[in-house]
């Protein structure tokens, strides 16, 4: 079995990759410092696959430690790196936080694979290094537009990083570029479990419709889209998932074009915020309360993917719609509120 090490594996994206690898025979380990996280995840990727996922507990910004990791798991033959901080405001409060997190972990990671002839990573990058995109939908060859938060060029510098790196080693990348990942595994065992107070759209819609929030801020009204809010490109967190797998499938199977591969991974739609609160409205039968209020600053007005190249060349393509992942949002959202109670 090919040995594959998932950092940030008890994370949102992490976890569901961490069951889509085990369905598909692959032999995971996870490196996992759990700061934004929680051991039990392990469990419950345990409950869904029926394989409990090797696991270390570390800090990948850690050298000495990295090190180490990488000289006793010198078998590893590919690694997904989603181990990351991803909040965007909080960047712009502790950027040097970010970028030391960030960026030193991938140096260390890179540093390990090119010692011990680990040959593959696939790194989680985000369409926020297209900015506001001129055209679109946006492919792979888009502009790279100024970065508009620490968070968002700390994405782009990685992506320098790996691209530098590979001039000079044997070393072989795909660069996922992730749109907006929403939703929850259908078992309703993982999902996103974002601490204190949600800064995305789909948990603080899910919370608010528990009662955990009072009110839903809709960040604006009056963009030039079809009805004022603001739009993007929403995709289920098990076909991102699965992407995940297709991607080291053909990094293993030595299909790669070039040494550096990048995909965009999105549905090719856009909806709005108010079509998303639509959506779940219509699935779940919740009334959702929410109130539109002036635009977050930072925000762009619209984005959203041309899928030609990654259901073309990578030969996968996104299947769930916007409401199957606004009612598996809701579910895991139940989930979570049964186990609080029991
Ligand atoms: N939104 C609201 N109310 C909320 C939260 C979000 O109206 O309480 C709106 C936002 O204004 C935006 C849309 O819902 O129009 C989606 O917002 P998210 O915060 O869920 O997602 P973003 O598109 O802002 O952020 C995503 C990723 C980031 C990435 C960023 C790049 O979460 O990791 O795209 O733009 F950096």
């Amino acid at each position: 079995m090919n040995k594959i090490l998932v950092t940030g594996g008890t994370g949102y994206i992490g976890s569901h990759t961490v069951v889509e690898l085990q369905q598909k025979g692959y032999d995971v380990i996870i490196v996992d410092n759990l700061s934004n996280s929680q051991i039990e995840v392990l469990d419950n990727i345990t409950a869904i696959t029926g394989i409990k996922p090797q696991f270390e507990q570390f800090d990948l910004t850690d050298a000495p430690k990295t090190a180490d990791f990488f000289f006793r798991h010198n078998d590893i033959k590919a690694i997904i790196h989603f181990a990351a901080f991803k909040a965007v405001g909080e960047s712009v409060d502790k950027p040097l936080m970010y970028y030391r997190n960030n960026l030193v972990s991938l140096m260390n990671i890179l540093q390990g694979m090119s010692y011990n002839n680990i040959p593959n990573i696939v790194f989680s990058s985000s369409c926020t290094v297209y900015g506001q995109p001129e055209q679109l939908p946006v492919s792979e060859n888009s502009p790279i537009l100024p970065a508009m938060s620490p968070y968002g060029n700390t994405k782009q510098i990685a992506e320098e990083i790996i691209r530098d790196t590979l001039n000079s080693t044997k070393l072989n990348a795909t660069l996922l570029r992730y749109f907006n990942p929403i939703g929850a595994h259908e078992s309703a065992l993982i999902g996103e479990l974002p601490l204190g107070v949600p800064n995305n759209l789909m948990p603080f819609i899910t919370q608010t419709a528990i009662g955990i929030r009072q009110q839903l801020k809709v960040f604006g009204g009056d963009y030039p889209t079809r009805d004022g809010t603001a739009i993007r490109d929403y995709i289920h967190v098990v076909d991102l998932a699965k992407a995940h797998v297709v991607a080291v499938d053909r990094m293993l199977n030595k299909k790669s074009k070039k040494n550096l591969e990048i995909f965009n991974l999105g549905t090719g739609n856009g909806y709005s915020v108010l079509e998303v609160i639509n959506s779940f409205e219509k699935t779940t039968g919740q009334k959702l309360n929410y109130i539109v209020v002036e635009r977050r600053p930072g925000d762009i007005t619209e984005i959203w993917a041309d899928t030609e190249f990654a259901n073309n060349e990578l030969g996968w393509k996104a299947e769930q719609g916007v409401d199957e992942m606004t009612l598996s949002a809701w579910k895991w959202e139940l989930a979570l509120e049964a186990r609080k109670r029991s």
